[in-house]
């Protein structure tokens, strides 16, 4: 293999180098006529690197991808960067009029809706970024001027109160993230501050209906490794320690408890939920993340279920599923309440990729993501596997209800998949109970999506139609 300048520029990770609008794309099947709304996915798209060299995945400017459904027809795809000013100013644009407060970014990580607004999200600093229906940006947005610093890539909305929950945390703020509660209108009605060590970086966290859990891991900000240049200076500190928070959704600081696990590294909740006096808490578990002493084999990320035991202030860990696999999703009727079913993505050891500056780690890029969808059954303790093709790569998967009162599994679970015969990407749907069986539809692309990272079926009745 040819000397390569950076993993995350090559093969599936490739940036696209056009934004691209199509309209009434070509379906293999048949689109459920209730999804109306969109399909929408971020994702790294880095847009001028100064040092090609150096460029690590987190850091790219945000893409966002969206396929609008409407009617049984695929109306649109359409591909935009987010605006951010750097974007803007490389794409020589105009800036978006906005609050920018120090940190400005195109937020890569996330798209959601909330509020009739459609928001880009990054954790660390930035704030959100608004953008319209169609996918153009708006600007910047700090819930009309009450969201106090910087937000979160990962969020959990209280499908009873309507009410949107975040942990946010700064890397130039290592003593503290903060518990922020967006209202069903789109105000911030609550900023926590909780206290921490070492500036631990904390990318997700989970919500059951009385508490909020915080994962404060052995994976913190270094401030030599910025020094030295290195573009995400987190590092795999064992010193710091391995503890679970569990905060009283109204709760102070002082109420926070915390209960210790083995040290390990979780990117990803799948969800969490109160059980008299303990909370049942399923998360995505790598070993280790960016340890710069043992940058390989140290195994791949399982599905696992944490039982935080509140009366005896323990955790009782145990393995779920021991096959590699990531991005784990649940129906976002069930957040914060009991769940039954789960999807994950196949994955191989994600620290390797995450880890730019090791070396033979080659290997590993092709296979880091893999080519399955996961649904479990955790009532029955049973996985089905949905296989695409063998050199087809899929990632999240994000379930849509057929109906809002629908069954948990009622509806389709919804990925980009990469099609490696036409080099280009399908928008698969899958109906959630007849996973192993063909997709409904397949919506065939013009172009490739490059892999990314999160992304929402956004009905129309959550946004307006857009016209
Ligand atoms: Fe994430």
């Amino acid at each position: 293999m040819a000397a390569t300048t950076n993993r995350y520029l090559e093969g599936q990770f490739a940036p696209v180098t056009e934004e691209v609008t199509v309209h009434d794309l070509p379906i293999t099947g048949r689109i459920p006529a209730e999804l109306n709304g969109r399909y929408l996915r971020n994702g790294p798209n880095p847009l001028g690197l100064d040092d090609p060299a150096a460029h690590h995945w987190f850091l790219g400017e945000g893409m966002v991808h969206g396929v609008r459904l409407r009617n049984g027809k695929a109306e649109w795809y359409r591909n935009r960067w987010v605006r951010s000013a750097s974007v803007a100013d490389t794409l020589g644009e105009q800036h978006r009029p906005g609050p920018v407060d120090g940190m400005d970014f195109a937020p890569n990580t996330h798209v959601i809706a909330h509020a009739g607004r459609t928001l880009a999200l990054v954790e660390s600093g930035p704030r959100p970024y608004e953008l319209t229906y169609d996918l153009d940006t708006v600007g910047p947005y700090d819930f009309d001027g009450t969201l106090p610093a910087g937000y979160a890539a990962h969020t959990k909305l209280d499908p009873h109160t309507g009410e949107l929950h975040a942990i946010a945390y700064y890397w130039a703020r290592p003593d503290a993230v903060q518990h922020v509660v967006v209202d069903a209108g789109g105000r911030v009605i609550r900023a926590q501050d909780v206290a921490v060590a070492d500036g631990p970086m904390m990318h997700d966290f989970a919500l059951t209906e009385r508490y909020v859990i915080l994962y404060d891991l052995p994976v913190t900000f270094s401030m030599e490794a910025a020094a030295a240049g290195v573009r995400l200076p987190y590092v795999w500190n064992e010193a710091h320690g391995a503890r679970i928070g569990v905060l009283p959704r109204s709760g102070t600081a002082a109420d926070v408890r915390w209960l210790d696990v083995e040290p390990c590294w979780v990117f990803h909740t799948l969800n969490a939920y109160d059980d008299g006096d303990r909370i049942v808490l399923d998360v995505s578990r790598h070993p280790r993340m960016f340890d710069v002493s043992r940058p390989v084999g140290t195994g791949v990320p399982t599905l696992d279920r944490w039982t935080l035991d509140l009366a005896a202030g323990k955790v009782i860990e145990e393995r779920l599923h021991d096959r590699g696999q990531e991005f784990p999703r649940v129906d976002e009727r069930v957040v914060s309440g009991a769940h039954r079913y789960g999807y994950t993505a196949t994955t191989e050891d994600l620290m390797g990729l995450l880890m730019p500056d090791t070396e033979d780690m080659e290997d590993l890029d092709d296979d880091a993501f893999g080519n399955a969808l996961l649904k479990h059954d955790l009532a029955r303790g049973t996985v089905e596997t949905h296989e695409f093709g063998r050199d087809a790569v899929v990632g999240e998967a994000v379930f849509a209800p057929s109906s809002p009162d629908g069954a948990e599994d009622d509806g389709y679970a919804i990925a980009f998949v990469h099609n490696p015969d036409r080099n280009a990407t399908d928008l698969v749907i899958l109906p959630a109970q007849d996973f192993t069986g063909d997709p409904v539809a397949a919506v065939h692309l013009p172009v490739r999506v490059p892999l990314g990272f999160h992304g929402s079926w956004v009905p129309d009745e959550d946004t307006g139609s857009g016209r």
